[in-house]
């Protein structure tokens, strides 16, 4: 199936900014991107976009059951990002997180299921779905057991397209991604937090011990296999994506200080949040042998890099950044 028509949803948020700015640098492809510019997203995130005739911007929300038909109509691929994204939020406030998690992407599903032709459906999923685990990594067919409300939306959003796979046959892969870093990332989460935190001189909050691992990814690197899976995937199929950075996240904020120029006495541990997972891993072997991706970037550049983008780019996360999305603990606010 040639794909040259693809429906970015979420588009103008970290990574799905980042994956159009991709698709439309590398190749042939017709790109909309649909956006219900919730806090998230940046109108400027794609700024440098606007005039490329191959791109158009609609502004909606994937829980709109007419807009989404029409859109899918008009593509051959949806590739959906859109999301509510942080964990913290949706400990202060779940409902969202299930409306456009869970909702959202069935209005899709079905969407493509009365679409009159074959419509490919790449769900963006989260290394979140499996929970934590203490040793070992986690393979695409072990069994979901998230811990968020968060982790536990993008979870059902996995179990529905497998089940419109098994049911209707959908042309649907899912991939499963550990955490992304890199420019355009919205200040609220740990490492933009960090940098922004410290180049204001505000002290850097750690939740609890700091000993929370992750397994960090460059976000070109996760977009590379997001594109890897929408031009080679099987359909049914689930993958794996990941770079094997694992790094605890007192480790990250060393780092970064350390980039930064500035003493380790800026960090300022705070109460854990509640729930939080421990260590996420993931095995990608699955998608390195079956789709030949493999990251490129390793965390000393990627986060070196990183780190320049935000000293170079304050015009861009000053309006962003405010008492609420720089908070120590987050969880605690109502939003
Ligand atoms: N950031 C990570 O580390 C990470 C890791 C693995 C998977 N993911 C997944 O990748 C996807 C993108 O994450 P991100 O970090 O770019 O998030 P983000 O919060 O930066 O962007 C999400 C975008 O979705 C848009 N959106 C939200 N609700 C919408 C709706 N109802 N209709 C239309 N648009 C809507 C927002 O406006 C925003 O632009 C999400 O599905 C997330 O679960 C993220």
């Amino acid at each position: 199936m040639a794909i040259t028509s693809v429906l970015a949803t979420g588009g103008l948020g970290f990574i799905g900014s980042n994956f159009i700015r991709l698709l439309l640098s590398e190749t042939g492809y017709n790109i909309i991107n649909i956006d219900n510019l919730s806090y998230g997203s940046n109108l400027k995130n794609l700024d440098d976009l606007k005039d490329v005739p191959k791109y158009r911007f609609v502004k909606g929300d994937i829980s709109d059951p007419d807009l989404m038909v029409r859109l899918v109509n008009e593509s051959d691929a949806v590739v959906n990002f859109a999301a509510e994204t942080h964990v913290d939020r949706s400990i202060s406030d779940p409902l969202p997180f299930h409306r456009t998690n869970v909702g959202g992407v069935l209005t899709i599903l079905e969407a493509i299921r009365k679409a009159d032709r074959d419509v490919r459906l790449v769900q963006i999923g989260t290394d979140e779905s499996y929970g934590d685990i203490t040793h070992g990594s986690f393979a695409e067919s072990d069994r979901l057991s998230p811990s968020s409300p968060y982790a536990a939306s993008k979870a059902s959003a996995d179990l529905y397209v497998m089940a419109y796979r098994r049911t209707y046959g959908l042309n649907a892969c899912i991939t499963r991604c550990t955490n992304n870093y890199g420019p355009y990332q919205f200040p609220e989460k740990l490492i933009p937090k960090t940098i922004i935190r410290a180049k204001m001189g505000l002290k850097v909050p750690i939740y609890g011990t700091g000993k929370n691992v992750r397994d960090w990814i460059y976000v070109l690197d996760h977009c590379e296999g997001i594109k890897a899976v929408l031009e080679k995937g099987k359909p049914g199929e689930i993958y794996n994506i990941s770079s094997g950075n694992e790094l605890n996240n007192l480790t990250v904020v060393k780092m970064i200080l350390r980039l930064l120029k500035l003493p380790e006495s800026f960090i300022e541990f705070v109460d854990d949040r509640p729930g939080h997972d421990l260590r996420y891993s993931l095995d990608s072997r699955k998608i390195r042998e079956e789709l030949g991706w493999s990251p490129t970037n390793t965390f000393e550049k990627g986060i070196s890099e990183t780190v320049s983008w935000y000293l170079s780019n304050d015009k861009w996360w000053k309006p962003l950044s405010n008492e609420k999305t720089l908070h120590p603990a987050p969880w605690k606010l109502k939003w």
